[in-house]
């Protein structure tokens, strides 16, 4: 199959078709033995990636930062903007700009929704969204994918349950666009005030795709294939207050479980805070920590493809 995916920008999952999905999901499977250091590869030694993360980060930046090392290349950048000249009142474009004249590869994670669109076009180098405030978060969309075809061989008519900050939740927004692009059934389950935008069960119907939209966990459990958990996005909210209001509304926990099916999936992006009790790590179910290592070959694939525009 011919890749074009060299010095593309990634900036929403809606810039790839099923095609080029499918082709990062197949060739990710083979990063797996590299991932995990078992087998060594270096076609990324000549490149260096600016990670600059102006928000808090966890797996996304380590994992970005592992797979460019996993792959030889170096990495500079930041994990806190204070440190750096946006404390002196620099401006976005010209923070990107030095990381274009410095690196050739930029990810970037930013508060503000269309940042990322931003700085690709400020930026010669390819631009990677590692989430943009509300918007879009389209690397965890393909570890997300990846996850659900590895554990359920197809992404297809499985009955995916997207549960929580739907409304803030940019995973959940790049997730539920990709999974109508792949046919699945939908369910969102979240807070009234915290419902799937508009727009997105939109993109849903354009794909043919009917969400359900609910307020009731206990119901839409029972025949779910996947249960996706979000976390409530506490620094989204305009208004301590109606956080409170919400926080703490759903707990997966083992007596919820009950009634899932045998072989349902439970995946997050994590953080975590309160949403899934730690008794459910010990179950079957609960496949969020391989989710998060699955960010690792996604992320190997996506740097060599845009890098390298080629396969090992
Ligand atoms: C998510 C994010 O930053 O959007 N985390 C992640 O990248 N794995 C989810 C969250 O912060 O709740």
């Amino acid at each position: 199959m011919k890749m074009n995916f060299k010095n593309r920008d990634i900036v929403s999952i809606k810039d790839f078709s099923k095609t080029d999905i499918t082709a990062i999901l197949n060739y990710a499977k083979h990063m797996i033995p590299y991932a995990k250091g078992e087998k060594q590869i270096d076609i990324l030694k000549k490149y260096i990636l600016s990670s600059l993360f102006f928000e808090p980060s966890t797996r996304t930046r380590l994992s970005f930062e592992s797979a460019m090392n996993r792959l030889g290349g170096r990495v500079i950048g930041f994990a806190d903007p204070s440190a750096t000249s946006q404390k002196k009142g620099e401006s976005l474009a010209d923070t990107i700009r030095m990381a274009d004249a410095y690196s050739d590869i930029i990810v970037i994670r930013h508060p503000q929704e269309g940042a990322a669109r931003l700085a690709a076009e400020f930026a010669e180098v390819p631009i990677i969204n590692a989430g943009d405030g509300a918007g879009q978060h389209p690397t965890q969309c393909l570890l997300d994918l990846f996850t659900i075809l590895t554990e359920k061989k197809r992404i297809e008519k499985n009955h995916i349950v997207l549960l929580g900050d739907l409304k803030y939740g940019r995973t959940v927004h790049s997730l539920a666009y990709a999974l109508s692009l792949f046919g699945a059934e939908l369910t969102f389950v979240s807070p009234e005030s915290l419902k799937m935008p508009k727009e997105v069960i939109n993109e849903c119907k354009e794909f043919g795709v009917e969400p359900n939209s609910t307020v009731n966990l206990d119901k839409a459990i029972i025949d779910a294939d996947v249960l996706y958990v979000t976390r409530i996005q506490k620094e989204r909210f305009p208004d301590a207050e109606e956080y409170n209001r919400v926080v703490g509304t759903y707990k997966v926990d083992n007596e919820l479980l009950k009634q899932a099916k045998k072989d349902l999936i439970i995946m997050h992006p994590l953080p975590r805070v309160t949403e899934i009790d730690p008794e459910v790590d010990a179950t079957h179910h609960a496949l969020y920590f391989k989710q998060a290592f699955n960010g690792i070959p996604i992320r190997m694939a996506l740097l060599s493809l845009v890098l390298e525009g080629r396969k090992l």
